[in-house]
């Protein structure tokens, strides 16, 4: 008798970077022949991999585990796997509180999960959050989409902003070197991928820790230079790159974006507040002018890119006019889209300790003002569309109108219009829009020519 294959489960939790690493987590289980399920419940390994940003994103992480813990008192040949930012946290204390947990795994030992369940099924209870060196990639990742694809440049953050976790739980810089990048973007292109976004928590600080020649006192493995290493990969129609920080975001780069032609005119560039005093507590080492001058050099270069942030409201200490400040900032920019978020005190992280919290009631307030104003912007900026002819590289059916598909403009607006998914899939189509909503676009294909 051969035992039917077993069936796993992924729910992801937070930012591209999990969402990435769920792709060759899934990639691994494949390989082990298991089978996706996308009920959790006709799963017999289920994984999360979790995220611990702000503390609704963890608390979501416990009620989810907290059900499959129960089923695993009735069925216990689950295999249950906690992976990713909660993982890399909570560590031993996670197995404390749910001892139904077989498997504890931080975001440095995604690429492990393999020999990690070896030891699993062998019968341990495993927790892997030590800091090691990523290896390179050895599985083929399950990608969600046959058309765009996220292709990993720098893990981990070196900075230090008061307010966030991220660098306790994705550890230090590590970039790929150009050549590994490359040769999975070949690859993708290979199998018919038409756009990459090249991913780490600051994209622009890529290459730092690679060791490296340097010439007339510039380091070679620049962001910028990667850009021009992999630009040309035959194939691959369009280029993106999140997220970047405003401290390394150079004149050089911001050239090479307006220069070459498969990079996109979108550039995500959280600014976290607008205020100089509150950017000084959080540790984010620029002012407002600085992020408002590559702001301006952006749209001098490139008149009609398309721009979005992060945004933190009632960061501790945070008066009614410094949250002004910030509102001045998203009435002055115009953003076309903007994360909001109210400032949650994450353990670990020096702001939690701060005497100066702002009341919840202070801080929702202040998100909903920020939120009113963003949709106003972002449909003000939708505005610019309307009439215009523009590429749209198709992704996916529409999932609430079967006749439409749906993609993404080179300023990252989704946009539907009529057609046939089966035809069009992967294809660059040039759409009139011809309805403009804060956030997506509607139109209508124009001849493929
Ligand atoms: N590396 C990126 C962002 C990574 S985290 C950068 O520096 O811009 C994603 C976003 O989560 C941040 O930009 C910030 O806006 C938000 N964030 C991080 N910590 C937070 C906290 N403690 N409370 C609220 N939002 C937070
Ligand atoms: Fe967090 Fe700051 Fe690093 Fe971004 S740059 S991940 S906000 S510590
Ligand atoms: Fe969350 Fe970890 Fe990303 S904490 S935002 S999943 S780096």
């Amino acid at each position: 008798m051969t035992p039917s294959p077993r069936r796993y489960h992924i729910t992801t939790f937070g930012c591209q970077m999990n969402k990435a690493d769920s792709e060759r987590m899934a990639g691994v289980l494949e390989n082990l022949g298991m089978e996706w399920s996308e009920d959790p419940n006709g799963a017999d390994l289920i994984l999360y991999n979790t995220c611990t940003i702000r503390d609704n994103a963890e608390q979501k992480v416990y009620s989810y585990l907290g059900r499959q813990a129960k089923r695993k008192q009735t069925q216990p040949d689950l295999t249950l796997i906690v992976a990713g930012c909660v993982a890399q946290q909570e560590g031993e204390q996670l197995l404390r509180r749910v001892p139904e947990l077989d498997l504890v795994m931080g975001p440095q030992h995604a690429n492990r999960l393999g020999e990690l369940l070896e030891q699993v099924f062998a019968g341990q209870q495993v927790v892997a959050t030590e800091a090691v060196h990523i290896m390179e990639d050895i599985t083929k990742p399950r990608r969600d989409s046959a058309v765009t694809a996220w292709v990993n440049a720098i893990y981990g953050c070196n900075e230090r902003c008061s307010y966030c976790v991220v660098p306790n739980v994705r550890g230090v810089e590590q970039s790929r070197t150009p050549e590994a990048i490359r040769t999975e973007m070949t690859e993708l292109a290979r199998q018919g991928y038409k756009e990459i976004t090249l991913l780490g928590q600051n994209i622009d600080a890529y290459g730092r820790d690679l060791p490296g020649a340097t010439e007339s006192g510039r380091h070679l493995h620049t962001f910028t230079d990667l850009l021009y290493f992999v630009h040309d990969i035959e194939g691959i129609e369009r280029l993106r790159f999140a997220t970047s920080h405003p401290r390394y975001f150079t004149e050089r780069l911001i050239k090479a974006c307006q220069e070459l032609p498969k990079v996109c005119e979108h550039f995500h560039i959280p600014f976290q507040s607008g205020d100089n005093e509150i950017l000084k507590a959080m540790k984010r080492g620029y002012s407002i002018e600085r992020y408002r001058q590559i702001i301006d050099r952006i749209r001098e270069l490139m008149p009609d890119a398309a721009l979005s942030a992060d945004v933190i409201v009632g960061f501790p200490g945070e008066t009614e006019s410094q949250f002004e400040n910030t509102l001045k900032v998203v009435a002055d920019i115009g953003f076309d889209q903007l994360n909001t978020a109210a400032y949650s005190p994450r353990p670990g992280t020096p702001a939690a300790l701060w005497e100066n919290q702002l009341p919840e009631e202070v801080k929702v307030d202040r998100l909903q003002r920020l939120n009113h104003l963003v949709s106003i912007k972002a449909g003000e900026r939708s505005r610019r569309y309307l009439g215009r002819i523009e590429d749209v590289l198709v992704e996916e059916e529409n999932p609430k109108d079967p006749g439409q598909v749906m993609g993404r403009t080179r300023g990252n607006r989704l946009t539907f219009f009529p057609g046939q998914i089966a035809s069009l899939r992967g294809r660059v189509v040039p759409v009139q829009i011809t309805e403009v909503r804060a956030f997506s676009l509607t139109g209508i294909p124009q001849s493929l020519g």
